[in-house]
């Protein structure tokens, strides 16, 4: 069966570590591993805005030894000049794997349903897989283990980095915290999923409505926009909504000494973290921004690997 990435919960827990694994191994040797040789294409598709993703991505099929095709997802008409399940199979007749960002969850399934090659999540409206490949990667940099550790998110629980951070740390063994009001905390389904997964490997899932309490033994700080892409229409309300959830200097001092404060990018200093945080020394953020090449390059290789050595 083909090997996708389309959700955190398509590692299971030893898979998840060895992908960390060979991402730090990558890391050390960026040039070493070129399974892409030949090269091998990998298309890269946006529907939505993006910085660090097409360039790591970009910079990462390279180093694989591959030739990373930029598909702008608007000009192709993905969904509407044509249908996804095509769209797909004319992918996979050119690459040798796809990275989608996308809205909806279900048109990733589709593409990876037709694509006859890997497809990886480059992020969705539901989960952000690739960019937790990476925290966790910075994390383990700066920790010395994963299991165990208190994680807590702060802000918009329901957006992509929440439901991803619920899934990759339970698969990881961490416990972690969602700090966010109602009606802005990631589905049941994934709460129940993460907590399924964390009765495998020590980890958890909850929601801490008040910042403080949740901010309280917390071993990592996370954050992210509070207007996610596609949300902006609901910028003003966002803004008064999350505004106790704000990762000042104080709530990130109630945190464990040691902690690190993380953060996806784009930040939007002032408002979901402070500038203090977010560019003084307990930040993480240019970490996690580089590793997501290494993080991906892992991915892909890991995939293709399990997909077969194929034409393309
Ligand atoms: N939640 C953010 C993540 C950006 C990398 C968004 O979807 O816009």
């Amino acid at each position: 069966m083909m090997r996708h990435l389309l959700r955190d919960d398509d590692l299971s827990p030893a898979e998840q570590a060895e992908v960390l694994e060979l991402a730090a191994a990558m890391k050390a040797a960026p040039f070493e591993h070129r399974p892409l040789e030949g090269p091998r294409t990998v298309a890269m598709v946006f529907d939505k805005p993006t910085l660090r993703t097409q360039v790591s991505f970009g910079a990462g099929v390279a180093e694989l030894g591959g030739f990373p095709m930029l598909v702008d997802g608007a000009l192709a008409g993905i969904g509407h000049r044509e249908s996804v399940a095509d769209v797909a199979r004319i992918l996979g007749r050119q690459a040798a794997a796809i990275a989608w960002r996308t809205f909806h969850q279900s048109d990733l399934e589709e593409m990876a349903a037709h694509a006859g090659v890997p497809v990886v999540n480059a992020l969705t409206d539901d989960f952000h897989p690739c960019q937790l490949l990476a925290d966790l990667m910075t994390v383990r940099e700066h920790k010395p283990q994963l299991a165990g550790l208190t994680v807590t998110f702060f802000g918009d629980g329901a957006c992509n980095m929440g439901s991803s951070w619920l899934l990759a740390g339970a698969t990881a063994g961490m416990h972690v915290r969602i700090s966010a009001p109602e009606g802005y905390v990631p589905s049941d389904e994934v709460f129940a999923r993460a907590n399924e997964i964390g009765e495998q490997t020590g980890g958890s899932a909850t929601w801490v409505v008040d910042p403080r309490e949740a901010a309280a033994g917390s071993d990592v700080v996370v954050t992210d926009t509070w207007v996610s892409m596609g949300k902006e229409e609901e910028a003003a309300a966002r803004t008064e909504v999350f505004a106790p959830y704000a990762v000042t200097q104080a709530l990130f001092e109630t945190a464990e000494p040691d902690a690190i404060a993380m953060h996806c990018l784009p930040a939007y200093r002032g408002k979901e973290i402070a500038a203090e945080v977010l560019d003084g020394i307990q930040s993480v953020a240019w970490d996690e921004a580089e590793n997501r090449r290494h993080a991906q390059k892992a991915v892909l290789a890991w995939l293709l690997e399990r997909a077969g050595a194929g034409e393309r």
